[in-house]
């Protein structure tokens, strides 16, 4: 019998990953089907509980549902538990449902293997201190950078971001006007951008070899990256590769086979062009 999948949030017609996921099972040959789910904002437990009575065999979780999979899972793998949030349950043979967090591991993936992007020893600088940035310390930390500054307009929640990670490697909290120095890769975990705005950061921290990377993507340039090109950055790269790519570690999660995932990402690329 077909598996089926979802991804569950408020709004959903728009996403993705139903593209992403059909893509990869008729690419490795995995008997699955995966469709959007529409959650009511106010029944995210009663709507997962109905897919999978009716069979459903995992699920992805968005926007706004992301906290709300972390408190109904029961149990946690150790970087959805860092991340206090969860975009990927699996149902366990016994019945349980097992949350993840794929986020991280998918823009550590893009940066170092899409990219040729090397994080060791390097200094970054992390914009933003929502469950974005939350949700990708843990993986980007285990890369062994030289440290890790974040940056946000409320300052406290960076400080507390960096007291909670502070035992997995040299991090550090700013405002964004008071970051001081250059960074070899700047990642925007803002959402700023949504609204057309930037964080306003000193145009010193970009440097000749400066990478930035977008967390958002879009049709055109984001505002970020435009700004970070204006200011003489390297290499400028959004996020299309990082959904992608937790896309792709997600179907590993559930199948145990890990997709190819360049043709898929070409393919979203030209989709958006016309
Ligand atoms: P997400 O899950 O996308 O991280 P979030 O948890 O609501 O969403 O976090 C949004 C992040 O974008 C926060 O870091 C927020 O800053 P504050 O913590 O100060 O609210 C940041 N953000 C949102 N709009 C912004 C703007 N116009 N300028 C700068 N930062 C912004």
């Amino acid at each position: 019998m077909t598996d089926l999948y979802a991804v569950v949030g408020n709004p959903i017609a728009h996403s993705k990953s139903p593209d992403i996921h059909n893509a990869f099972a008729e690419q490795t040959g995995e008997d699955l089907f995966y469709k959007t789910l529409l959650a009511p904002l106010d029944d995210f437990e009663g709507e997962v509980a109905r897919f999978l009575e009716h069979g459903g065999s995992g699920l992805n979780v968005t926007v706004p549902f992301k906290e709300n999979a972390f408190r109904l899972a029961d149990s946690l793998t150790a970087r959805a538990q860092r991340a206090q949030a969860v975009n990927t349950l699996k149902k366990m043979p016994d019945g349980t449902l097992q949350a993840d967090n794929t986020d991280g591991a998918g823009l550590v993936r893009d940066l170092t293997v899409n990219h040729s992007v090397n994080l060791t020893g390097k200094r970054i600088l992390l914009l933003g201190a929502g469950g974005a940035v939350r949700g990708v310390l843990q993986p980007l930390l285990e890369q062994d950078p030289a440290g890790i500054v974040i940056a946000n307009r409320t300052v406290s929640k960076a400080e507390t971001l960096a007291k909670d990670f502070a035992d997995l490697g040299r991090v550090s909290a700013s405002g964004f006007a008071e970051v001081e120095g250059s960074f070899d890769l700047i990642i925007n975990g803002t959402s700023a951008s949504l609204a057309g705005e930037l964080p306003p950061i000193p145009v010193s921290v970009v440097h000749q070899n400066t990478t930035t990377y977008d967390m958002m993507y879009g049709s055109n340039t984001t505002v970020f990256n435009q700004w970070a090109e204006d200011h003489g950055a390297l290499r400028t790269i959004d996020g299309l590769g990082m959904l992608v790519e937790q896309a792709a570690e997600a179907f590993y999660v559930w199948r145990g086979v890990r997709p190819q995932t360049a043709r898929v990402m070409q393919s979203l690329r030209n989709e958006r062009r016309r």
